[in-house]
């Protein structure tokens, strides 16, 4: 089991965390469950049994480099939205073959990193497919020639019914290509030799509960694909994106990978190979953020427990209004309230939950905010100096420091020394 309540403190796995918090200096830290990890990469793996598949794990949701290399390890190739994904993938030790690149403004730099290292990248412009055949032909005057695999990421027009913040197949978002603008694309391709195209890309959108929009994406995108067949084009892959989400009501409803797995299988041609890019649902429910309360303070009739973490530690609450799940990591027997639990940031934005009805806690009582592992370290921020928190990593018994906290000399050195630049 990976986060749970025993005796009433929180665990992960063997650890209590109230001990972990003690022993460490630092404050709000990241926590994540190893076990947890693995079981949620057996989910897709036994959802993918059977199909010719690949887990491409989208690194945007949690770069961690140690998180990074027991994803490799359990067989995850890696999905990258820029340049420094690209390198940290490298870093982490997957193989280029095993990497895709996508992004809809990847620049012509992180272009040619790509190519270089025979990434496949993702075509969403017409400006990107010819920087990316730029960046093969500059490959090929330097004596590197070898076709750049490339996919044409599609912009479905499918509703996920999700934050708007989140959904990025919608016909007004500013990703993919739409249907009727392909024959350019297919034409344009077909007088470049060095990129190859080998399948179709779409994504939906994030945090999605109903599967019946993946079901709708693989009819739409296996017709496409047969039609491009049609023209010449060897199309090996459908990637359909990543975007399952994860239950953070906690109503025990949330679809799985199964339940994904399921809703397009027979829907598929047996000769394309199925990449999903999942994020949140491998890392979301793996991760959680610690805090200590500062203090409790009455407004009224409004109660707040205030943290010391914020909206810089974990931004989801603000920025889409996210719902994370929060309780105290030891017992707590105040008098029952409904507080909203808030951080120190000078914003009103800054919240971390509203509306709980928690146990009043003393100063220092260890609080922690659930299904943190996505979207949380990898969208911190160090606004009002509050620095990056530190991430630690449970596998069993053990616990490791797998980041350590920015420091104020990290923000301060950056700054010195001062340099001229103008007039030289
Ligand atoms: N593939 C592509 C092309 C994507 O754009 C994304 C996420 C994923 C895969 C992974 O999606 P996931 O399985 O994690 O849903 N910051 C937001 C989420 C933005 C996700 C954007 N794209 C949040 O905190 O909810």
């Amino acid at each position: 089991m990976s986060f749970h309540i025993r005796d009433r403190y929180l665990y992960c796995e063997g650890i209590n965390v109230k001990d972990l918090q003690n022993a460490v200096q630092d404050s709000p830290f990241y926590l994540y469950s190893a076990a947890q990890l693995r079981a949620n990469v057996a989910a897709y793996a036994e959802a993918l049994a059977g199909l010719p598949a690949r887990i491409s794990y989208a690194v945007k949701a949690n770069g961690n480099l140690t998180l990074l290399r027991i994803l490799r390890n359990l067989g995850c190739g890696a999905t990258l939205v820029s340049g420094n994904e690209l390198r940290l993938a490298l870093l982490a030790g997957f193989d280029p073959a095993d990497m895709m690149f996508n992004g809809n403004g990847k620049r012509r730099d992180e272009v040619a990193l790509a190519v270089q290292h025979g990434v496949t990248v993702n075509i969403d412009s017409e400006f990107d497919l010819e920087h990316i055949a730029a960046a093969s032909h500059a490959a090929a005057a330097r004596g590197a020639a070898r076709p750049v695999d490339v996919l044409l990421r599609v912009n479905p027009d499918i509703r996920p019914d999700v934050h708007p913040y989140v959904a990025t197949g919608m016909r007004d978002s500013k990703f993919g290509i739409r249907a009727e603008q392909l024959p350019w694309f297919l034409d344009r391709l077909k007088g470049e030799p060095l990129l190859r195209l080998v399948g179709l890309h779409c994504h939906l959108g994030s945090t999605i509960k109903d599967v019946q929009v993946f079901y709708d994406a693989t009819i739409l995108m296996g017709d496409l694909t047969s039609s491009i067949r049609q023209q010449g084009f060897e199309l090996r892959y459908l990637n359909l994106g990543g975007g399952l989400g994860i239950d953070y009501e906690r109503t025990g409803e949330m679809p799985t990978p199964q339940a994904l797995l399921d809703a397009l299988r027979g829907q598929l041609p047996d000769d394309l190979t199925l990449i999903v890019e999942p994020g949140r649902s491998i890392v979301g429910n793996a991760g959680v953020l610690i805090c200590r309360v500062i203090g409790v303070k009455r407004n009224g009739d409004k109660h707040f427990i205030v943290t010391d973490g914020s909206m810089a530690a974990l931004i989801r609450p603000s920025l889409y209004g996210a719902y994370h799940h929060i309780g105290f990591i030891e017992p707590v027997d105040g008098e029952l309230q409904v507080f909203d639990i808030v951080g120190p940031v000078c914003e009103s934005a800054d919240f971390l939950g509203k509306a709980r009805m928690l146990p009043t806690p003393h100063e220092d009582t260890g609080l922690v905010v659930y299904d943190a592992g996505a979207y949380g370290y990898a969208m911190s921020s160090s606004y009002n100096l509050q620095l990056r928190p530190a991430e630690y990593l449970v596998d069993g018994d053990r616990v490791m420091q797998i980041r350590r906290a920015e420091t104020f000399e990290d923000v301060a050195l950056a700054q010195s020394p001062l340099s001229v630049i103008m007039p030289q």
